[in-house]
């Protein structure tokens, strides 16, 4: 039987060159070898108010973005979260499994809750992750490709699935998580203490999206924040900005780090960045190109339809098993 690999984003904007590297590139990569879904998580974006008719333009942005960075529809199920159903219901039963500490312990859960106080904090974000179990666990997911900072909510999956398994019998599949050695947390260009994410507070001069124009790509990429030591070496603490567009450069390129920093022993720091300027447009310029090809609701409505009824079958069996453990069938 094939192995399964499945892995999701939220439709919360235009697409990042972190999403794409993280999670996006490493899924492209090994569609082939696997059973393989990807589904954009809009369930996921509505724990946050969004403007309906910006979720719906953000939900086919999103897919013609995945087709775009390379997910083939003939190889890959390719859905929307909200249209299989199971996957309220599963995230629901998911949520009795969990403790109030083990959603409160989620760092993502702790970042984006500060400052709101426990009593303004949408339950939405505390119970987030429980939905992502389900996402997982309804497929027999052997194998999720993501970026470092959803690595955490994967292996809450598998304790989750250990107990659900302890308490009723074996039911489901244990996931691994894929988090890549390179690439895992491309860092913002213009404070590399934090993640790129698709918005920042720098009127997004630290994100490359994957829509930007090229111009002002290689803009952002010239002007990232670096240090003084003037050397092209690979050292995440002191020299974060210098070690992300290394790692940006490597995981496009496939490039060692000792090569790279070989190549440019001796070196100032602007021919280092023009040559990562260059790979990253060409690498957009490609995607970019493509994504018109795909730009089509009807093509796109057509791809969601198929892939929600494939999906919904694997995910209505899981489901059944499920209810069936729990005395609920
Ligand atoms: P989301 O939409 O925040 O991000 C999508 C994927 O991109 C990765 N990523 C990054 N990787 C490296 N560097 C970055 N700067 C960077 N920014 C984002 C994320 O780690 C992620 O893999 N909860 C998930 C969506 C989701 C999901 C799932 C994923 C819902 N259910 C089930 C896998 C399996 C999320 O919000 O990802």
């Amino acid at each position: 039987m094939n192995r399964v690999m499945l892995t999701g984003v939220r439709p919360s904007g235009n697409l990042t060159l972190g999403n794409y590297l993280g999670a996006i590139k490493n899924f492209v990569d090994r569609q082939e070898s696997y059973k393989s879904y990807i589904f954009i998580a809009d369930l996921h974006a509505v724990t946050s108010y969004k403007e309906p008719n910006f979720l719906k333009e953000s939900v086919y942005n999103c897919i013609a973005m995945y087709l775009a960075c390379g997910v083939d529809e003939n190889k890959t199920i390719i859905f929307k979260q909200s249209d299989v159903l199971e996957h309220g219901t599963f995230g629901f039963i998911m949520t009795f499994q969990t403790k109030m500490g083990e959603l409160s312990r989620m760092t993502q859960f702790k970042a984006k809750s500060q400052g709101c106080g426990k009593e303004g904090v949408d339950t939405g974000l505390f119970v987030y992750p429980t939905l992502m179990v389900a996402d997982i666990l309804l497929y027999n997911t052997d194998i999720v490709p993501v970026g470092k900072d959803q690595q955490q909510h994967v292996e809450l999956t598998r304790d989750l699935a250990e107990r659900f398994n302890k308490r009723y019998g074996n039911t489901l599949n244990m996931p691994d998580v894929y988090v890549d050695v390179i690439g895992n947390k491309i860092l913002n260009l213009q404070n590399p203490a934090e993640k790129m994410n698709k918005s920042d507070d720098g009127n997004n001069k630290g994100t490359i999206f994957l829509m930007d124009d090229l111009n002002v790509a290689r803009k952002k990429i010239m002007s990232s924040v670096t240090d003084n030591y003037n050397k092209v070496h690979f050292d995440e603490d002191l020299q974060p900005g210098i070690s992300n567009l290394m790692s940006i450069l490597a995981k496009i390129t496939g490039e060692t780090f000792e090569s790279i920093e070989k190549r440019y022993e001796g070196k100032g720091y602007g021919d280092f960045k023009k040559e990562v300027a260059d790979v990253v447009c060409s690498l957009l310029e490609n995607i970019q190109e493509r994504f018109k090809k795909y730009n089509n609701k009807e093509l796109l409505d057509k791809i969601l339809f198929n892939g929600a009824n494939d999906a919904r079958i694997d995910a209505s069996e899981t489901l059944n098993r499920v209810r069936k453990s729990m005395g609920l069938n």
